[in-house]
């Protein structure tokens, strides 16, 4: 079902113009690998806390929470992003429930942390004061630990502070 969606020709379309908007971005990219390494540690960190459904809520999540740039780079992508999925998943049968749910955790997503403060999230099996609030902050961190800070080559100019950056335990530390 899920990988249906993602193979439909507007999901597609927007990862070629994003992919395209961002050729010469020298700060970490937003395409499919990212999604993916979202998917992977908020699949991890969600079945951790036995939520329901997810390995496919963190899929989907993770394979819309930034789309939306592709028509709103630099303006409000987690609106953009939710509107689309909002739509999309709605034709292919994904319940309201479940469409309000992951429409509000991509709204709540952007915002670091720092990284002590999402590992004693993550460590002591924390949760928010609702399911919805526990899925956004999961996004959130996952978005945030899933990239390779330690590696990257845009390191000293990032405008990332110095305790939001990720290091190179945090696999071992999560995975
Ligand atoms: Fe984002
Ligand atoms: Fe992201």
């Amino acid at each position: 079902m899920i990988d249906r969606i993602l193979s439909d020709e507007r999901y597609l379309e927007k990862i070629n113009r994003l992919n395209e908007i961002e050729k010469d971005r020298i700060y970490c990219k937003h395409d499919l690998d990212h999604f993916q390494e979202v998917y992977q540690m908020l699949s991890i960190l969600s079945s951790r806390r036995g939520l329901d459904d997810s390995k496919k809520l963190s899929k989907i999540m993770a394979y819309f929470h930034d789309i939306g740039r592709a028509d709103s780079y630099d303006g409000n992508h987690r609106k953009s992003s939710s509107d689309f999925a909002r739509i999309l998943l709605g034709e292919y049968g994904i319940s309201r429930e479940e469409i309000d749910l992951i429409c509000y955790a991509i709204n709540n997503h952007s915002g670091r942390i720092e990284v002590q403060d999402a590992y004693y999230y993550i460590d002591n099996n924390m949760v928010d004061d609702s399911l919805r609030d526990t899925w956004a902050k999961l996004l959130r961190i996952s978005d945030q630990l899933s990239r390779n800070c330690y590696i990257c080559k845009a390191n000293a100019i990032c405008k990332w502070l110095e305790g939001e950056k990720t290091n190179e335990n945090w696999k071992q530390r999560i995975c």
